[in-house]
């Protein structure tokens, strides 16, 4: 392909990237969107694309988008669910039929949110809504499925103030006036549902979205691998449970209403998903675990972060030790902490790994 080809097939993915419904991710890599595209048109787009840590599917998209066969991967359900909507449907809608149903009356009077997350979370009304859409949703399948709870893990994380469930109770202080904090989860619903058709591209190929550790997954042979596993903080760890237990439950309706809720956690928490790259005693071992694993791919491209450990140094030296050539790309990044007053801002430098044949 030549210079200028490449460059109107990036921007054209970047432009479709741009609509992916966004969700307040920790970590996610929407402000890496034009490096990691250069970066995969580079490798050559059309062949097999895996995105080991898909969090909040939107690398996975871009690939999708640049024109690879993609398998997206995360150990929370929450995330399958949204690449599967977003990416594996390929172009199916849910049907407006449906989204009404959903919208409308409950189908049985289950109220397992209201009760477990009774000032806790949201108002009666959105709480009454969750469940009331739940007596719907159960009897879907497929990506009518995925799509009707993509929507509404879209919806619980938009009106959520700052997008996580570390904080509850008496969130007024929060309140800025944005519409999102201030229209009924019912009406979230409706919109996202419409949003989630209007994302998903149609290629004829069959993508694929998977929950499971990255560790065991199966296939281990693709054209690129993209790795971007949770940092591991020099102190304390990454722990995706902790700011998202709410939409994991939401995902599976706390395992039919039968999962194990920590009684005794201010936020009714799930217990923790361990991770062994969240975690600076074992992430060394799991990142090399995971580079010996795909060393059979063409490419190994991966995301971290100056903040984090282990550092630039070892990553170079591990991945060389499985590819011949390795290069990086460095972008500095500002990270925003704490709400408005309180805010603080650090810098960091965001690397991008390529290691290839
Ligand atoms: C840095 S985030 C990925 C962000 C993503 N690239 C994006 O743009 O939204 C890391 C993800 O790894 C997932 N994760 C943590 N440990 C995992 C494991 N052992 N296997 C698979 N996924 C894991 C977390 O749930 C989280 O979504």
């Amino acid at each position: 392909m030549t210079g200028t080809a490449l460059t109107t097939e990036i921007e054209a993915a970047l432009s479709q990237a741009a609509r992916f419904p966004r969700l307040r991710y920790m970590g996610s890599k929407y402000k890496l969107a034009p490096q990691l595209a250069a970066v995969f048109a580079d490798l050559g787009t059309g062949g097999t694309f895996l995105d080991a840590f898909s969090g909040s599917g939107f690398v996975g998209y871009l690939a999708k988008a640049l024109g690879y066969q993609v398998t997206s991967n995360d150990y929370m359900n929450y995330g399958r669910v949204i690449a599967s909507a977003a990416i594996a449907s390929d172009g199916h809608c849910l049907p407006d039929e449906l989204i009404a149903r959903i919208a409308g009356p409950a189908r049985d009077d289950r109220d397992f949110v209201q009760t477990t997350f009774d000032g806790v979370f949201f108002d009666r009304a959105d709480r009454a809504f969750i469940d009331s859409a739940w007596s719907h949703i159960e009897y879907l399948d497929g990506f009518d499925r995925d799509l009707a709870l993509a929507a509404l893990i879209l919806s619980a994380a938009r009106k959520q103030p700052r997008g996580v469930f570390t904080i509850s109770g008496d969130l007024s202080r929060y309140d800025d006036g944005r519409r999102d904090l201030r229209i009924p989860l019912q009406q979230h619903f409706i919109e996202h549902a419409l949003r989630w058709n209007q994302t998903s591209i149609r290629s004829g190929r069959e993508h694929l979205a998977l929950q499971g550790d990255a560790m065991t997954l199966d296939r281990t042979e693709y054209d690129v691998v993209y790795l971007d596993p949770p940092y591991a903080p020099p102190s304390d760890d990454a722990d995706y449970t902790k700011r998202y237990h709410f939409l994991e439950g939401l995902s599976d309706y706390w395992s039919g209403g039968l999962g194990e809720i920590m009684q005794n956690t201010k936020t009714k928490k799930i217990p923790k998903r361990h991770s062994l790259f969240a975690n600076k005693r074992t992430a060394e071992v799991a990142l090399r675990t995971m580079f010996e694993k795909f060393a059979g791919s063409s490419a190994l491209v991966v995301s971290y972060s100056s903040n984090s450990v282990p550092g630039a140094d070892w990553m170079l030296r591990e991945l060389g030790a499985v590819k011949p050539r390795v290069d990086v790309v460095e972008v500095p990044h500002t990270y925003h902490f704490g709400t408005h007053g309180l805010a603080t801002r650090r810098q960091a430098t965001e690397y991008i790994f390529v290691a290839r044949d």
